[in-house]
This record gives structure tokens, sequence and C-alpha cells, in this order.
């Protein structure tokens, strides 16, 4: 990634500074309705947020405050904020809703006392009896022009409700999360090679980035996930098994702790490749009996390298048993072969099974060396269940990745082609999508459409196209915005 991409997705996300600015806001509103404006402790709280307010206004002038969808936005950066904790904020925001306020614009110009005229006032509205416009009217009333409510968005139904700008916002977070989870696979790789120490704190730290931007936004990990032409493939795949774990360790609701093992588990699942010959695993044929010989001791190979150049801890003991067990099959049919002590599969073998099995069958680089749809891939997968695969966490990963996966193509009955964004919980079929072609060709400006809307009636996805055919490169669509 490069240094412009990066430092412009850093910019997407609040600071300290934000983050004061938020809990001061709300502590200051819940104190306003208890307290009289005279009280000291009202007094100390105002001055606790116009001083956040007023740092922040030295760079930004303006500041606008915004909730969406359980998220909080200060200046358009998301601000990492607990609205169940002290401030209250959960509680003003569920009244907000009921008004119709989704946040607040406040003009440079502002005063200190006109914030506290303004929090006052807002304190005291009635959910069941004023709405967005009467209040409104009611500031303007009261000289406080330089202040605006803003209405609160429809945030309908599922996760293809995100507005197009935070949509946008996800994506490029997304991506910085997914290629540093990469790089940091390629450092493990090379460091392994040479046999060096590895260092795993700064694995487990974009482990923990993954987490975060799958809980809140899985969407944009699995459109990365989705590409299948990445020139150092080995990378990529590592880092899809680990997007593709933890999305199902999410569902299944697995703790934080859990999740960053399962995560740093899956990344590091096939590092016994590393002690393969290159030219194996980069082999463009099938294989022969022998190359299946040779690649049927990476987990072996896997399990050593884990324990030995690894600091034992939690992580990297359930790494090496993640290694050691992804391709033994729920019947022990699957390899290393075991002669005696058969223990059963842990659930992060298990699940690093199946996601792994998916990748390399979606990809065509491993193994069968011709790529596959998904639809095609999970009924291969299925046939398969009662040997390889648990049937419960298969069920819940092919609901995961839904009919028309994120990342794929898809034609609509509108001859316009498009990119799967976000699968529709309510209707599989009407994901939101990004159109990017027509019959004419690709559009300049893609056009951003949730199919659930009436407005769209008319465009049905015909079925699933394979970007190579129309000599699309899909990379194009998922790292451009
Ligand atoms: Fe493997
Ligand atoms: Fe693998």
């Amino acid at each position: 990634m490069t240094e412009v991409a990066e430092q412009q997705a850093g910019r997407l996300l609040g600071g300290q500074i934000e983050s004061k600015l938020l809990t001061t806001f709300f502590v200051l509103y819940k104190t306003a309705r208890i307290l009289e404006a005279n009280n000291n402790a009202y007094t100390n709280q105002l001055n606790n947020f116009y001083s956040a307010f007023t740092e922040l206004g030295k760079t930004s002038g303006t500041i606008i405050l915004k909730t969406f969808s359980g998220r909080y936005f200060v200046n358009d950066k998301m601000v990492r904020f607990n609205d169940s904790g002290l401030s209250g904020a959960a509680s003003v925001v569920s009244e907000w809703k009921k008004l119709g306020i989704g946040g607040v614009h406040f003009e440079p110009t502002v005063t200190k006392k006109q914030i506290s005229s303004f929090m006052r006032f807002l304190s005291k509205t009635k959910p069941n009896e004023d709405n967005l416009e009467s209040l409104s009217d009611a500031l303007k009333q009261h000289g406080l022009d330089n202040v605006t409510l803003l209405a609160a968005r429809d945030e309908g139904a599922g996760g293809a409700s995100l507005d197009e700008e935070t949509r946008k916002m996800f994506r490029k977070m997304a991506r910085k999360t997914f290629f540093q989870a990469m790089d940091t696979v390629q450092e493990v790789v090379v460091n392994t090679m040479h046999d060096r120490d590895i260092n795993i704190s700064r694995t487990k730290r974009v482990v923990h980035s993954l987490i975060d931007q799958i809980t809140r936004d899985e969407s944009s990990m699995l459109e990365l996930a989705a590409i299948r032409d990445f020139d150092d493939y080995t990378y990529a795949h590592s880092t899809n098994v680990s997007v593709y774990a933890l999305t199902l360790g999410v569902r299944l609701g697995l703790d934080r702790a859990r999740l960053s093992q399962l995560g740093f588990t899956a990344l590091f699942h096939d590092i016994g490749k590393v002690r393969l010959p290159k030219d194996l695993i980069s082999k463009p044929d099938a294989f022969d009996e022998d190359d299946w010989i040779q690649m049927q001791s990476h987990p072996t190979l896997g399990a050593k390298t884990i324990l030995r150049n690894m600091k034992l801890d939690i992580h990297v003991a359930r790494a090496a048993r993640g290694a050691f067990e992804h391709h033994i099959n729920s019947d022990f049919t699957g390899y290393p072969y075991l002669h005696y002590k058969k223990r059963e599969p842990t659930l992060f073998s298990k699940i690093i099974s199946i996601v792994d099995s998916f990748d390399a069958l979606t990809s065509g680089r491993v193994y069968l060396k011709k790529s596959l749809t998904p639809d095609v891939v999970f009924k291969k997968l299925r046939y398969q269940m009662s040997i390889k695969f648990d049937p419960f966490l298969l069920k819940l990963f092919n609901d995961i990745i839904g009919i028309y996966p994120a990342g794929s193509l898809v034609l609509l009955t509108t001859d316009e082609i498009a990119l799967v964004l976000t699968n529709n919980d309510i209707d599989k079929s009407c994901p939101y999508v990004k159109i990017v072609g027509n019959r004419e060709g690709l559009l300049k400006t893609p056009l951003w459409v949730d199919l659930t809307q009436p407005e769209h009636s008319e465009r049905k996805i015909v079925r699933q196209v394979e970007p190579e055919r129309y000599g699309l490169d899909i990379k194009d669509f998922v790292l451009k915005d």
C-alpha cells in the first residue's frame, strides 16, 4: 500500500481530542439536565467541553458531531467511543432518534455562553412532543443561529443501509488493515526462511485491527479477501484465511481473546510451506505423486517452525496445533496420517480447514490450479462434508458468503456489470452493489445502488460473471473508489 493511501486511511479515524470532545459533550448534556447553570459542577463540565472544543476548533474551524448506526463521528472522522460508559451517550442518542436528530453542527463563531444556552435548551427537549423542525425553529428564536441540528439518517435494516460516504470510509480503513496483515505475513515468511526468531507482537496487533474491522464492517474485508490475483498469493491466502476465520468466529460469538488466537492461528496455518522448495509452491501444472508427498509435509513442518521460532504462549500453542491439524479431516483421512492418539481436531482447526479450502478452491492457485466460483465451491465442500468438514460450521460460513459474495462481479437485467459490496440479510438476492459498467463500457463514476430499494426494482441479478471474461481486473473496482 502506498504511503499516500495509508495517510488517507489514517485521516479517517479520530484520535484522543475527538474522543475527548464526544465524551465531554455527552457528559455536559446530561449534567445540563440535572444541574442549574450556576452550579459549580455544571460550570466545570462546560469548561471541559469548551476546552476540547477550542482545541479542535484551532485546526478544524467548524465542528460537526454526528452519530449513525451506533457509530460516532467528529468532523467525519470515526471515533472509537464507548457510548454505554460514563458519558451516557447511548441513552441521549436513543432520544435523539425519536426527535429525528443525527448530530450537531457548530460554527467556529460559537461562544462558550452560546454552547451553554444550546445545551440547556437541548437537554430540556421532550422526545414525545418535539421534533427536528420545531427544535430548529426554537434555536433560531433563541438567537442560536450558529448551531444547527442535523437530521438523523434513515438507518434502514441490515448492513446494506450504510450510505455511500460511510461505506467508502470503511472500505479505505479495511484496505489499510488488510495490507498491513499481508505485510506482517511477508515479514514472518522472510524471517522463517532465514530461520530467525519471529516477533509475534506485531502480528497480534494486526489481528486486533482485523477483528475491529470485521466487527465494524465485515463486507469490506470479505471484498478484499475475494481478490484473486494478487502478485504474491501466498501472503494474500494467509490473510484471506484469517479474515474468513475471524468472520466465522465473530458470528459464533467467540470472545476477543479467542478471536485473537483464532486470527493468529489462521495467519500462520501454512507457514510450513516456507520450508518446501519454491518451485513446488509456484508450480503451474497439477501436482504429481511426488509433489503431493512433499506438499503433505507442510502441516508438520508448520507446527515445528512455529514452536521453534516463536516464543511459546497461548497464541503460539494454538497456532502450532492449527497448522498441524488443518488438513487432517474430521475422520482422520487427511494428512498428516496419525497412527495413534487420534484426538478430535480443535474448533480452530475445523474453522480453518473450511475457510482454507474455500479460499484455495475459489482462487485456483493451490492444488486444483483452476478457479471455481463460490457456489460451485460450496457444492464441493458440502459433498465432502461428512468426512472433512463440520456441517454446522460449513452452513454458517455458506450463510456469511451468501449467494453473491462481497467482491464478486454480477450481470444485471439492465445489462450493467456491478461489484457486490454487501449481502442484504433480508433478501440475499438483492445485495448492495457498485455498478461499474454498462453496454457502453466502464462508467467514469460508479453508481452505488441498494438493490432492495423500489426505485431499482428493474435491476435484478442475472448471474455472477468472471471478470477475466470481460477483460476486467477486479482489483480496479475493489481497491479504488
Ligand atoms: Fe495448508
Ligand atoms: Fe492454506
